[in-house]
């Protein structure tokens, strides 16, 4: 059993630091992606507060597909440049969304959503994932949030 005990009065960057230390360390040796990925989707779950959705869409042939994730069942065929997942997909910039029915093209999956969170992962210049973060708070995520799941997609590059 893994128990990382993440401490949620620590200030965001200081807390991110402690998310990524985590995932390096689960995913260290592991080589399988899918393995990988449903990890780091429990320990988003488990370092991030106020969510109701986290998880990963793969990119494959040009569009996003469902991949492991912590919250309700979702949709599982996403094209680029669709929703604020193909958006970050089409873009590879990092989606930071204050009200999601604000943004056009938003895919509801959980009608509880009212902000979201969309950072891509990157390899040899490709995006090859997506990172979802959704949360029930209008506004939940700030530029500390992004820059802290920004660091984690870097690591997760060779590792999912
Ligand atoms: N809301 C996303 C779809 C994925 S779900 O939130 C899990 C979007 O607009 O791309």
């Amino acid at each position: 059993m893994y128990d990382f005990q993440p401490d949620l009065s620590l200030a965001p960057a200081e807390r991110y630091r402690q998310l990524c230390d985590a995932a390096e360390a689960l995913t260290a040796t592991e080589p399988d992606g899918i393995a990988n990925m449903a990890n780091i989707a429990a320990l988003l779950w488990e370092f991030v507060p106020d969510l109701n959705w986290a998880g990963f869409y793969r990119a494959i042939d040009g569009e996003l597909v469902l991949g492991p994730f912590v919250g309700r069942p979702a949709c599982i065929r996403i094209p680029f440049g669709a929703g604020v997942c193909g958006a970050a997909a089409a873009s590879g910039e990092a989606q930071l969304v204050e009200d999601v029915h604000a943004f056009p093209g938003h895919i509801a999956c959980d009608a509880a959503s009212r902000s979201e969170l969309v950072v891509p992962v990157m390899r040899d210049g490709h995006v090859i994932a997506v990172i979802d973060l959704d949360s029930p708070l209008p506004a939940r995520f700030t530029a500390d949030d992004a820059a802290g799941i920004e660091a984690l997609a870097e690591l997760l590059s060779t590792r999912i």
